[in-house]
């Protein structure tokens, strides 16, 4: 995919908010600071489209970005991050099961996205058990991997196979890394072929 256009369109609280342009999500969740945002600003080729932060809890609105005027990155708020204000922790799955419902059949690809250094958490099930109940295609995006050694990263790489196995769309678990750029050529190669499936042109353009 050649990215020529990338904006942000808005921040979105509740289900009257969504941008209604035509055209697929591509969606990214996870829990707070594992990296969305940054992957993200990767995938796109970008530095601060998306706001990254090292403090957990940055994106706590559903923020949306329009991509060659043909289909949007979706950037979910994190989630399991026990300091944020819990009017906002209260708020938080309603807004994202809500999102999930209301925009079903408008999602071509989630990317459930996990630090490739520690085991899944409770949530993290909760949102793979939630993608596959509704049936959306989703690739598991481990990433931080360029802060694992070759040892560290064979181990990683078992537990993430073994902590969510395959998916339709992926044998196993990608490595990413925001930081240096892995993984991105799997993950675009695998949305481009979901939004072709989609009606969106990603070659010859
Ligand atoms: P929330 O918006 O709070 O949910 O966080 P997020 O998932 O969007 O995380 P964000 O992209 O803001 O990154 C959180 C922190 O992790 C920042 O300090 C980033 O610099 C760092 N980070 C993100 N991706 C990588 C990566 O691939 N490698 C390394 N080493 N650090 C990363
Ligand atoms: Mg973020």
């Amino acid at each position: 995919m050649k990215i020529r256009s990338s904006q942000f369109v808005r921040a979105s609280y509740k289900p009257s908010d969504e941008p209604q342009d035509a055209g697929p999500d591509i969606v990214f969740l996870g829990r707070s600071n594992v990296g969305k945002s940054s992957l993200i600003n990767r995938l796109l080729d970008t530095k601060g489209l998306a706001r990254t932060s090292s403090q957990p809890g940055r994106t706590q609105s559903i923020n949306y970005y329009r991509i060659n005027h043909a289909f949007f990155f979706v950037d979910l708020p994190g989630y399991g991050y026990a300091k944020v204000p819990e009017s906002v922790r209260r708020a938080w799955g309603p807004m994202v099961e809500g999102f999930l419902e209301q925009r079903r059949e408008r999602i071509a690809v989630a990317l459930l996205v996990v630090d490739a250094r520690r085991d899944p958490t409770e949530l993290d099930r909760v949102m793979k058990e939630w993608l596959e109940v509704r049936e959306i295609p989703y690739l598991v995006a481990a990433t931080k991997t360029d802060t694992l050694s070759g040892n560290g990263r064979a181990r990683a790489e078992r537990a993430l196979l073994k902590a969510y196995g395959s998916t339709r769309l992926a044998e196993r678990p990608l490595l990413t890394s925001a930081k240096t750029g892995r993984g991105v050529r799997e993950i675009w190669k695998c949305v481009d072929s979901e939004l072709e499936n989609a009606g969106v042109r990603t070659r010859g353009i």
